[in-house]
């Protein structure tokens, strides 16, 4: 599957086949992808955890307002942000928006990586942060910035609709 595939393809996947785990070659994968996205100056300030825990990815989906799907998913990629890295060269800029571009970036490779690899996957945003922080154990510095429960989709689904790129660019 080339990148235009991926993205006309990729949609929010909320439901999860049951007993099918995600191999770990295609975790790797995942993560691979998720690192060759850009970010300012180059410091790749995104850090990982794969939870497979039961009890933790109940407690994210708890963190989450209650969106039980995270815990039903094989596993849960949670996407930090390690606000020392861009805080050193580029201050509150680099903690303040730097941080959330470029782990938003590397969200997205991940998005479309597991589309390429026929996974089904979320990006879910909508958490408790101090929650979700004293579920992981997070240190300081290390800031959760998206949810992203991974597995094989329990079924086929329609896409979203899109609005038309005409109605959204001006040119100048
Ligand atoms: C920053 C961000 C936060 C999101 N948070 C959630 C969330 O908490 N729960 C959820 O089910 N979907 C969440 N989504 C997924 C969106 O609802 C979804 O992308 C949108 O409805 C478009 O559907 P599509 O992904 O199938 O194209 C989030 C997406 C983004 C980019």
């Amino acid at each position: 599957m080339d990148v235009f595939e991926a993205m006309e393809k990729r949609h929010s996947v909320r439901s999860f086949a049951p007993d099918k785990d995600v191999p770990d070659e295609l975790l790797e994968e995942l993560l691979r992808c998720a690192c060759q996205a850009p970010s300012a100056g180059n410091v790749q300030p995104w850090r990982f955890l794969v939870v497979k825990d039961e009890g933790t990815k109940r407690k994210l989906a708890e963190a989450a307002l209650g969106q039980a799907f995270l815990a039903e998913a094989p596993v849960v990629i949670v996407i930090c942000a390690d606000l020392a890295a861009h805080s050193l060269s580029y201050g509150q800029r680099g903690k303040e928006l730097y941080s959330v571009q470029d782990t938003a970036a590397a969200t997205e490779n991940m998005l479309l990586a597991a589309t390429a690899l026929g996974l089904g996957a979320c990006w879910v945003g909508a958490f408790r942060e101090e929650d979700a922080v004293g579920a992981l154990h997070l240190v300081k510095d290390l800031r959760p910035m998206a949810l992203v429960p991974v597995g094989y989709a329990a079924h086929e689904q329609e896409q979203s609709r899109k609005m038309d790129y005409k109605r959204m660019t001006t040119y100048l």
